[in-house]
């Protein structure tokens, strides 16, 4: 299918040759409105991801489907037990904001195809559960009502629709393999116009899935179309796509899987680093989707350090919460989002707003710069002193927020801290180094 698809493509270029109307596709030029959501988006440094869906009803992931090999029949029939009787969104995003998150991505559709909003595109959504009401309507009501972005997940792949010509993943989900990619191009198209025309402002739409058809070279997903339409509908709207690869064109963020850009350890971030913002989403736990077994939540300390290491690599952190299937957010989670917003509470001028830090060591010792203040991150409490290359006159070494003098010297381009005593319990012990201007 796609091949014709190609060919009908390449035969409409050939045509424009013939009659020398040949056009190559017009580049695409962020907006004045874009660029400055960029930047806003570059300086609210955390977010917190949502996955919801049908699929949280089973516990077990929102891969359930595909991992189980369930008959996209017999799954569909959870949607009539969707009853979330315990959501409250003005809960959510109040936990949300209080842990300092400036943006919450989530997920109106996930690879299962069911959307969580009232769609007119198709009926395999929130309107037909006894649920019935529109969950991305109370969200996204909430999030402008309290004042905190909305970036909204997109799932470009699909293992419940017959149109979605099948990839190397939902191969057991019993389609038929009937694909007809036109059909489902435009149900997206008519998808991405209902999120981007009825739900306020959207700040950002995270596509994911590119990575089905990743061993099929000659399948064209044909993003800029779907790039242009959202573009054209919210000019300022971010687009970003997890396709672990370097940038594409029309995109207006660049994402990194489970590890902070530069670093490879989960194995899907291999990819170059753009000049776009950048954004790393990570799981508190496990699993993206509410899994029962998975009870293996980072502690405080390792995800404070998590969001010190990825705001020192100049990109934000997009962490995951799996709600459960009564819609609440599981306590562990609620508890990791209160001791994040009380640490940001206090040292949030060290990561909103700033850029990457020009010097670290290892994992161990990181920093993030705003104008003429450097923050060193101490991310070990073992560590009683330290030398690193510095460039500019230093007029001041103290604790952060405390202002406390730290003992240093500082000559040859090179600063030597000396007599640190970091408490035991101190996840991220800060160092602000002030430059003198001339
Ligand atoms: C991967 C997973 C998907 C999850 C996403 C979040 O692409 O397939 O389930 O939503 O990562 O980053």
């Amino acid at each position: 299918m796609n091949v014709i698809k190609s060919m009908l493509t390449s035969c409409a270029l050939w045509c424009c040759a013939l009659t020398g109307n040949a056009q190559a596709p017009t580049p695409y030029t962020p907006t004045a409105e874009n660029l400055k959501a960029r930047a806003t988006f570059e300086d609210n440094r955390f977010g917190v991801f949502l996955h919801w869906g049908l699929y949280s009803l089973f516990a077990q992931g929102e891969w359930y489907m595909t991992n189980d090999n369930i008959n996209y029949h017999e799954y569909a029939k959870s949607a009539e037990a969707f009853y979330p009787h315990n959501f409250d969104a003005a809960k959510w995003v109040s936990a949300i904001k209080a842990a300092g998150a400036r943006y919450i991505c989530f997920t109106t559709r996930h690879h299962d195809g069911f959307s969580m909003w009232d769609t007119d595109c198709s009926t395999y959504d929130i309107e037909h559960t006894p649920y019935g009401k529109d969950i991305l309507r109370q969200l996204a009501d909430e999030c402008h009502r309290q004042g905190i972005k909305l970036h909204l997940y997109y799932s470009l792949l699909d293992w419940t629709r017959e149109d979605y010509p099948i990839g190397r993943t939902g191969q057991g989900t019993g389609r038929k393999g009937q694909a007809d990619w036109a059909s489902y191009y435009d149900f997206m198209k008519c998808q991405l116009r209902e999120l981007l025309t009825r739900y306020g402002t959207v700040d950002c739409i995270w596509f994911d899935g590119v990575w089905d058809h990743d061993r099929d070279s000659t399948f064209d997903w044909q993003l800029e179309g779907l790039y242009s339409l959202i573009h054209e509908l919210q000019p300022a709207c971010l687009v970003g796509n997890n396709h672990h690869l370097a940038p594409f064109p029309g995109e207006d963020i660049q994402i990194f899987e489970r590890d902070v850009p530069g670093e490879n350890k989960a194995g899907l971030s291999g990819q170059a680093i753009g000049h776009l913002p950048l954004e790393t989403c990570q799981t508190m736990n496990g699993m993206w989707g509410y899994k029962i077994k998975d009870q293996n939540y980072k502690s405080p300390a390792t995800l404070l350090q998590l969001l010190a290491r990825t705001a020192a690599k100049g990109a934000n952190l997009l962490l995951n919460i799996g709600p459960q299937p009564d819609g609440s957010l599981p306590d562990t989670a609620l508890s990791r989002l209160q001791s994040i917003g009380t640490w940001l509470d206090k040292h949030g001028d060290a990561i909103y707003g700033t850029t990457a830090g020009d010097v670290h060591q290892g994992d161990s010792i990181v920093s993030t710069r705003k104008g003429d203040r450097l923050f060193v991150h101490i991310l070990s409490p073992k560590i009683k002193e330290f030398t690193l290359p510095l460039k500019g006159k230093v007029s001041s070494v103290t604790s952060f927020p405390d202002g406390n003098d730290v003992e240093y010297t500082a000559h040859h381009e090179q600063i030597e801290i000396r007599e640190l005593d970091i408490p035991q319990n101190c996840p991220d012990y800060i160092i602000e180094i002030k430059f003198r201007l001339h």
